[in-house]
């Protein structure tokens, strides 16, 4: 039984490379954040928006128990889903985590141009989303270094890159 779980920074591509190695491996992908819109019928800006970060924590905690559940499973979650009660643990349990490692410059090149659907990043000016990532970096790094695995992927940035972090992973955990 295969069941990968990816964790990183928003932007660091967590949902694309998730999405390759499952076409790789001919398992299904799931995105934690798309699982969470699915059931609750919602956007996870409507769920911050309605309930708060606390409100979307809880959700994102509960929806994680059920889609790490599943069997031959490749799972992308959200960027702060690590960092929130004992997911990081329960993540380690369930499966073999994998964190993409990116520096702040990379991850804001990659997020400049998707913010206003990142509740948490949306109504920053250039400055301030680099000081925010660089702070929540700091705060997040501990969280995501517990990952049985972590790959940078700073060069990942077009499709060879995409494939190379592909074969990377399988032959990390030997799949
Ligand atoms: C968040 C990351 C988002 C989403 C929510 C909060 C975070 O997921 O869960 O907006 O706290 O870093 P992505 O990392 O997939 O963008």
């Amino acid at each position: 039984m295969v069941r990968i779980i990816i964790v990183g920074y928003m932007g660091s591509g967590k949902t694309t490379v998730g999405k390759a190695l499952a076409q790789d491996m001919n398992i299904t992908f799931y995105d934690l954040d798309w699982y969470i819109e699915n059931r609750m019928h919602k956007t996870v800006s409507q769920i911050f928006a309605e309930k708060g970060e606390e409100g979307f924590r809880m959700i994102e905690h509960n929806m994680l128990h059920e889609v790490a559940e599943f069997e031959d499973v490749i799972i992308s979650c959200g960027g702060g889903t690590p960092c929130f009660f004992d997911n990081m643990e329960y993540m380690n349990r369930q499966g073999d985590t994998i964190f993409l490692k990116a520096t702040t410059e990379v991850l804001y090149g990659h997020l400049k141009m998707g913010k206003t659907e990142r509740p948490l990043l949306k109504n920053k000016s250039a400055e301030e989303m680099q000081t925010f990532i660089n702070e929540q970096l700091t705060k997040r790094e501990p969280f995501y270094n517990k990952a049985k695995y972590t790959l940078d992927v700073n060069l990942l940035d077009n499709y060879e890159k995409i494939k190379i972090s592909v074969e990377r992973i399988r032959k990390l955990i030997n799949i």
